[in-house]
């Protein structure tokens, strides 16, 4: 992405100092999403990178990654598939559990939205430590399809959730635009 867009999309990430506890701050992207230009602009990058890896699905990961993921699939021509946190999902899922920095967490998706053949990519607002993103991995191979690669507005550097990915990843791309 070059400079201007990647301006434009900087300039809507509001830094809320002290949220949701003191020391931490977080990156709200609600100023983002009220900005057609910037929304589209966002998303039409995200689709781009999905078509340039041969991606035939979108995962999207609860909650803010549902609303960068569905347009973006839409725009790419892809189906969509939610990956949501434990006990919201109706039908037969797939389980996978990952450490927070305290406790873990558990997210799921139906089983019956993977397939073999599948080469989904992965759609997030953020990258932090990366357990999230992980786990979603180990849930699309899980269900025998193929991680396409992983692309987030952005990736908070400083806690080193690129590295942590790598074996997950497995030579699949990382984007953070
Ligand atoms: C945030 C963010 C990512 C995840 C990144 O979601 O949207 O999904 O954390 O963190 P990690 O790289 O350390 O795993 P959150 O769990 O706050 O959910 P929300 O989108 O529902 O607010």
């Amino acid at each position: 992405m070059t400079t201007g867009p990647q301006q434009l999309l900087l300039s809507r990430i509001r830094d809320v100092p002290d949220y949701p506890q003191p020391g931490v701050v977080f990156k709200d992207i609600t100023p983002l999403l009220a900005d057609p230009e910037a929304f589209s602009v966002l998303t039409e990058a995200l689709a781009e990178f999905c078509v340039r890896h041969g991606a035939t699905k979108v995962v999207g990961l609860e909650a803010r990654g549902f609303i960068l993921g569905a347009p973006v699939a839409v725009r790419a021509g892809l189906g969509f598939i939610p990956v949501r946190k434990a006990g919201k999902l109706p039908g037969a899922t797939l389980s996978q559990a990952y450490e927070l920095e305290y406790g873990t967490a558990e997210i799921e998706v139906h089983a019956e939205d993977l397939a073999r053949g599948d080469r989904v990519m992965v759609i997030d607002d953020v990258l932090a430590t990366g357990g999230t993103a992980a786990a979603a991995m180990e849930l699309i191979r899980r269900g025998g399809a193929e991680v396409a690669g992983l692309a987030v507005l952005m990736e908070l550097g400083f806690l080193g959730g690129r590295a942590r990915l790598e074996p997950a990843l497995a030579g699949a791309p990382l984007e953070a635009l």
